[in-house]
């Protein structure tokens, strides 16, 4: 039995997509079950929990065998990741797979530093493990569908740093080859896309796919940091998005991997794949 946390989120969502039509035994943990309804008829256990709440963590572990292990964004990921790992170990899981981020030389704050507590807690757990670190995802730019529908321009925060953007369908399958094959045990894969992009190149590629001009427009770090303060988002997130802007923009992220190609035996998809088959979103 697989454990899939952070199952109605754009990488678990995947993984449980995928392991349900291999027809694989899973439970699915969320805080709200009502939004894995569509799982009813599947035969998949949906369970309810909350890295805040370790007691829900006990019984989602109870008699499985594999985890996923997602780390909701945030600053209590080090908690959460230590919480669910050490219920894991509690409860003879065999075998984690931990989803965290790519580490990027010169990062001080950023979203690796909230990963790499939970890996440390991991590879030092005694438990089979494998650690996936994708670069940002092609799906973050539908944060931009709403502007680019309108016919309006992309915020661009990084200028021309560009980085090797990964397709969430790509980490959600190296992430099902690792749940299911101790192939993977004690590896650490670096999930990229094939190439590095900017902004200006994620632009330029959705208004070749739409045939037409996706216009960007530049946007200093701290506008964004007001905007997304104002918006109500905790300083500790605004401070990591910060972080990641800036060394985007310095061009320390730039770096592709083979690491998809290794495991999934194919090239990584690219971003005009994955801006292909979502060719909807951009349209309305
Ligand atoms: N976006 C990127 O470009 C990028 C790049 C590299 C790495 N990452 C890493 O990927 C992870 C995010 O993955 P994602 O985009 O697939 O997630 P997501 O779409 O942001 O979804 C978050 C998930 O976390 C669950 N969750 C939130 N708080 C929770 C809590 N207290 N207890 C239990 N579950 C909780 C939610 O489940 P419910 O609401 O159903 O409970 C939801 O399934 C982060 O660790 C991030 O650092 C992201």
């Amino acid at each position: 039995m697989i454990l899939i946390t952070g199952a109605t989120g754009t990488i678990g969502s995947k993984v449980l997509d995928l392991l349900v039509e291999g027809d694989h035994d899973v439970r699915a943990m969320t805080r709200d079950p009502a939004r894995l309804r569509a799982y009813d008829s599947t035969g998949v256990d949906v369970v309810i929990g909350d890295f805040d709440r370790p007691d829900s963590l006990r019984a989602a572990v109870d008699g499985i065998d594999t985890v996923f292990l997602l780390t909701a964004p945030g600053a209590a990921g080090p908690d959460h990741d230590r919480a669910l790992i050490e219920a894991a170990i509690r409860a003879g899981v065999g075998r984690v797979v931990k989803l965290s981020a790519i580490d990027i030389p010169g990062s001080g704050t950023g979203a690796f530093d909230w990963h790499r507590p939970g890996e440390t807690a991991l590879r030092d757990g005694g438990v089979s493990w494998t650690i996936l670190r994708p670069a940002g995802f092609a799906s973050n730019s539908l944060a931009w569908a709403e502007s680019i529908r309108a016919g309006g321009p992309v915020p661009n925060m990084s200028g021309p740093g560009a980085q090797g953007i990964v397709d969430p369908r790509d980490v959600a399958e190296v992430a099902v080859a690792a749940l299911l094959s101790a192939e993977h045990a004690g590896q650490t894969y670096t999930l990229t896309g094939p190439e590095n992009i900017s902004v200006v190149d994620q632009a330029a590629l959705i208004g070749a796919e739409l045939g037409r001009t996706v216009p960007t427009v530049d946007v200093p770090i701290e506008t964004a940091c007001t905007q997304m303060l104002d918006a109500g988002a905790p300083a500790s997130m605004v401070d990591m998005a910060a972080e990641g802007f800036a060394l985007i923009r310095s061009g320390a992220a730039r770096f592709v991997s083979d690491d998809v190609e290794r495991v999934l035996g194919r090239p990584a998809r690219s971003f005009a794949d994955w801006i292909r088959d979502h060719r909807g979103s951009f349209t309305g």
